[in-house]
């Protein structure tokens, strides 16, 4: 594989390499640092969309495994209208070793990767968030040891995060439930791979709209903004329709008692989550936050074959 698009494009064995090569990456940098393993490398991080995690930590993965990072940001390209992707994605191919694109519309990506003969990785569609997800799937799996059997609940709006770490679970084994309000499903084509990909790893997709039920006996509670970058104009129906799925103390005493509670950030507190929850004991939103680094590191390492 040259790309990193989707969870969806790797095979379960895959997902769980890199999560492993994540983990070893990560223990190396916590016990004195990582080898020089992209040495010489140049990752362009192409963003159409504000960042702060996920900008920082491919740029550190980079600087840390002996590599750098530049950042172009929404003004200097004009992806799409400056330039068409098909151009950028050559001419880019002739400077740097791998593109990380963070994008509005997922065909963007999937034509970048298309065009450019080095690795493309998607940081941001508005279908999905596979880093993210992969950072996700090895938070969890720190915690609990394996993903298989666990009962992963996302609170909220059937967004991109949702669809990575629907995919993330469903690979490894984790039974996954949304419970979304009406109108704010997950798109049916990932809904349709993650069942498959369900059926492949016998664990199951749950679909609710109460969050009562949804967090019954979960190990994970995971919420996100109700309003993803790009859906500004919606956010007045958004914030109407979401209050009953704020993840507060109330909800989280109803999971199992050893549950945390997961956010890809940034956080609207006060919306989908509370301070008591973000902050509190169950809460796992900041060593999540840095997972991105560790889980991006090995998504680098993969695509430049030096793992
Ligand atoms: N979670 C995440 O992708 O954060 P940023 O938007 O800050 O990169
Ligand atoms: N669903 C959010 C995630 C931000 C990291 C968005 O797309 O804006």
């Amino acid at each position: 594989m040259k790309d990193f698009i989707a969870i969806s494009d790797y095979a379960p064995k895959e997902v769980q390499e890199l999560l492993d090569l994540a983990l070893r990456l990560k223990k190396e940098r916590l016990s004195g640092g990582n080898p020089p393993l992209l040495k010489g490398k140049v990752l362009a991080m192409v963003f159409q969309k504000p960042s702060l995690r996920t900008r920082v930590s491919f740029d550190m993965a980079m600087r840390h495994l002996g590599g750098d990072a530049l950042y172009l940001s929404p003004q200097e390209i004009g992806l799409g209208k400056r330039e068409s992707i098909a151009d950028v994605a050559r001419v880019l191919a002739g400077y740097v070793d791998a593109i990380m694109a963070r994008v509005f519309d997922h065909q963007h990506v999937v034509e970048l990767a298309q065009w450019s003969s080095i690795p493309v990785i998607n940081g941001l569609s508005d279908y999905n968030h596979p880093c993210q997800g992969m950072a996700d799937a090895l938070t969890i799996l720190e915690e609990f040891g394996s993903l298989k059997g666990l009962n992963v609940t996302f609170i909220g709006d059937g967004n991109n995060v949702a669809v990575s770490l629907m995919h993330a679970c469903a690979k490894l084994g984790a039974n996954f439930t949304l419970a979304s309000p009406e109108g704010y499903d997950l798109n049916p084509a990932a809904l349709k791979l993650g069942q498959q990909f369900a059926v492949e790893s016998k664990s199951s997709i749950t679909l609710l709209r109460d969050p009562h039920e949804a967090v019954q006996n979960a190990h994970v509670i995971y919420t996100d903004t109700w309003t993803s970058m790009g859906q500004e104009e919606e956010a007045r129906a958004r914030e109407l329709a979401f209050p009953p799925y704020q993840v507060n103390v109330q909800l989280v005493s109803e999971a199992d008692p050893k549950v945390i509670v997961m956010h890809c950030l940034p956080a609207h507190r006060g919306q989908e989550i509370t301070d008591e929850v973000a902050d509190g004991p169950h809460s796992r939103l900041f060593p999540q936050a840095h997972n991105r680094m560790h889980a991006q590191k090995a998504i680098l390492a993969w695509l430049f074959g030096v793992r």
